[in-house]
């Protein structure tokens, strides 16, 4: 792989608000496709997404539900997760801004902004809506009211440290004027300009105090940090910024493209540049401002009530019919119009009728006519209508790069779906049953080679959307891996002589809209006892953890690593026990030698730094405190791999 094929793709982090609609999935959903097509052509892909879990909002959340912040989002982060695996979301990390690395990456970078001047205090007056978190100025309201979400803002007043924006006015809007490919698209750019700039950017508010659940300011602990100035961060605190680790930094900083919604453009194309700009790094190369999903010309959100959790369309249909329309649908940059109607269509027509059609005719024809053989003529001369066909299947891989490249990502989707009608023209034209009649073996082989070649072409860049159909496709023509990758997308007549097809299952059986068919579950609610019993575990559950008395009878730091040593721990069996442990900061390796401890013995292997750790030593307290358990041996010891119950 060359050095610099990477590419650095973000998706907003998003807050563990409870809302799962098909608007929240589709930006992650084209930051996947995005991610799929670089990893196709060779790409070094670092895709990251996460969550955005500190603010009063979540704090608020917490309090009505009756469990503590970290309770809460850890519960949201668990189905978040579950919904990405649902989609097939190929994220490399899965960013929390609560992770320890960022919370005080997070308090290093105020740190820095304060010590140079770009933080100062103050006091701020005015007014914050809280579902947004964001403040606004009397004269931004409209009609009184938050202008992102129409709800009510409160006033505030209150000691406040601010970030220097407006002395970043001048080279950002410079940085915009020499890099015109930085913002997308153009209209939000200009949009965002005339919004904020005309009237001169004010500096911006930074701190809190008067909310709890957020990371403290390291200079003055009695605020906490603005969840903007948090989340946008978690760009640069994923690869380790701020650590010793800075790999990763160096080697995907700085971030191919952010993709964010457009009601949040306006925080990524000024707040964060600026804060790059204060820490003296390197700007992302791009930042597109996708639109939103809406119902009836309504943004599709929880607060509006028109939504459906997106496993309701994917039971009913495909995952891959959704990822299709999504992409098809909504043109990369503008509002899409959800409808189930629409997507039914979509489905019944594209996917059941163009593309499944032709891969079940092409597959059976074999099948019926050549025993599912594929023979492959080259010394026959090739007719107009082949020519054609072979002339639109080997232009359509580069059109489709040239749409990617080009963030055009529903025209990629087309083009394909040309060499899709194309060939089905051509089996049209070309009646191979007549062929077959006719005994016109080598020309029907000819016209079914053809076929084959022109859906083996369909479905490599198809991988971009799809997650499952083509690789169905390739078992059913039987094309290998050197047959299916980017590049051979580009020659037509790859299929080798010989391949056996095999017809399959239908890719895309035809849907029937009925009143039934997306049908919202009806909400089983747990019983109360199960709810008042959250997170107990029985005996038997306990029973699984085997715990041991263990000696450290050898301790050798790991070099690679300023946190673990390599400790060797006699657990009562015939061998030591390699456990690797992050506990370098806390214990000497006198201190260590001899100890006995508490071992988890029956944990599944884990790698760390390159060696095979085999258990885990027990410890209490975490950041700053860490104490082994420790056993006491006042009356005399117990031996090692003794069970402890
Ligand atoms: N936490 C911030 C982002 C911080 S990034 C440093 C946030 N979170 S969010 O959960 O409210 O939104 C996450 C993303 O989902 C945003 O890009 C937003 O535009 C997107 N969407 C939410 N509803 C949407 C639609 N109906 N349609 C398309 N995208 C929408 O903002």
């Amino acid at each position: 792989m060359e050095e610099n094929k990477k590419y650095y793709i973000t998706t907003p982090i998003y807050y563990p608000s409870g809302d799962f609609h098909v608007g929240t999935c589709y930006c992650t959903l084209m930051a996947d496709a995005l991610a799929r097509y670089k990893r196709l052509r060779g790409y070094d892909v670092f895709f990251m997404t996460g969550t955005d879990e500190h603010g009063q909002k979540i704090e608020e959340k917490a309090k009505a539900k009756g469990v503590t912040p970290k309770e809460y989002v850890d519960e949201f982060v668990s189905r978040a997760k579950k919904l990405w695996k649902l989609l097939d979301i190929s994220y490399d990390k899965y960013m929390r801004t609560t992770d320890e690395y960022h919370v005080k990456a997070v308090q290093k970078i105020c740190q820095k902004l304060y010590d140079q001047g770009d933080i100062y205090k103050g006091e701020y007056k005015g007014l914050y809506c809280t579902p947004c978190e964001s403040f606004w100025t009397e004269t931004q309201l409209v009609d009184g009211k938050c202008p992102d979400c129409g709800r009510e803002v409160k006033e505030v007043k209150e000691e406040s440290y601010f970030f220097r924006l407006s002395k970043y006015q001048d080279r950002l809007l410079k940085y915009y004027e020499e890099h015109p490919e930085f913002l997308e698209p153009e209209k939000r750019k200009n949009e965002m300009i005339k919004n904020f700039f005309d009237k001169g950017l004010e500096d911006l508010c930074v701190t809190r105090t008067t909310i709890d659940w957020g990371i403290r300011v390291p200079f003055d602990p009695k605020h906490t940090v603005y969840v903007w100035l948090d989340a946008l961060t978690n760009y640069i605190t994923a690869l380790g910024y701020t650590t010793d680790n800075d790999e990763m930094m160096k080697k995907y900083w700085p971030a191919d493209i952010h993709l964010v919604g457009k009601e949040i453009f306006r925080f990524h194309s000024i707040i964060w540049p600026a804060i790059l700009m204060a820490l003296d790094l390197p700007l992302p190369k791009k930042i597109f401002g996708h639109g939103w999903l809406v119902v009836n010309g309504k943004k599709i959100s929880k607060s509006f009530g028109n939504y459906k959790e997106p496993s309701v369309y994917i039971n009913a249909t495909s995952v891959d019919a959704l990822r299709y329309y999504l992409m098809k649908e909504v043109t990369f940059g503008e509002d899409g119009n959800f409808s189930e109607e629409l997507f039914v269509e979509r489905i019944n027509s594209d996917l059941s009728n163009d593309l499944g059609n032709l891969v079940s005719r092409v597959t059976a024809m074999i099948e019926k006519y050549n025993n599912g053989i594929i023979c492959k003529k080259e010394n026959l001369p090739l007719q107009d209508i082949d020519k054609d066909l072979i002339d639109t299947a080997t232009a359509t891989v580069e059109n489709v790069e040239k749409y990617m490249d080009d963030l055009k990502t529903n025209e990629a989707i087309t083009e394909l779906w040309k060499l899709v009608s194309k060939a089905n023209k051509y089996i049209d034209l070309t009646t191979p049953w007549v062929l077959a009649k006719e005994e016109n073996k080598d020309r029907l082989n000819q016209v079914l080679y053809n076929l084959l070649e022109a859906i083996r072409i369909i479905a490599i860049p198809l991988q971009i959307c799809f997650v499952d159909t083509p690789q169905k496709i390739f078992e059913q023509i039987g094309a290998n891996k050197e047959e299916t990758t980017w590049d051979s997308a580009k020659v037509f007549g790859v299929l080798k002589d010989g391949t056996k097809v095999t017809k399959g299952e239908l890719l895309f059986p035809r849907v029937e809209m009925t009143d039934e068919l997306f049908k919202v579950p009806e909400e089983v609610e747990e019983p109360k006892e199960d709810e008042d019993r959250k997170g107990i575990i029985t005996i038997d559950e306990l029973d699984k953890v085997e715990l041991k008395v263990g000696q450290i009878k050898k301790v050798e730091k790991v070099a690679k690593s300023k946190k673990l040593y390599e400790l060797k721990v006699d657990v009562g069996e015939k061998e030591l026990r390699t456990i690797v442990s992050g506990i370098v900061p806390y214990y000497t390796e006198e201190e260590l030698l001899n100890k006995q401890i508490v071992v988890v013995t029956n944990l599944k292997p884990a790698k760390l730094c390159g060696i095979e750790s085999n258990g885990m030593l027990l410890a209490a307290g975490d950041y700053d405190v860490v104490k082994l358990l420790v056993l006491d041996n006042n009356n005399g010891t117990l031996e090692n791999g003794t069970n402890i119950h």
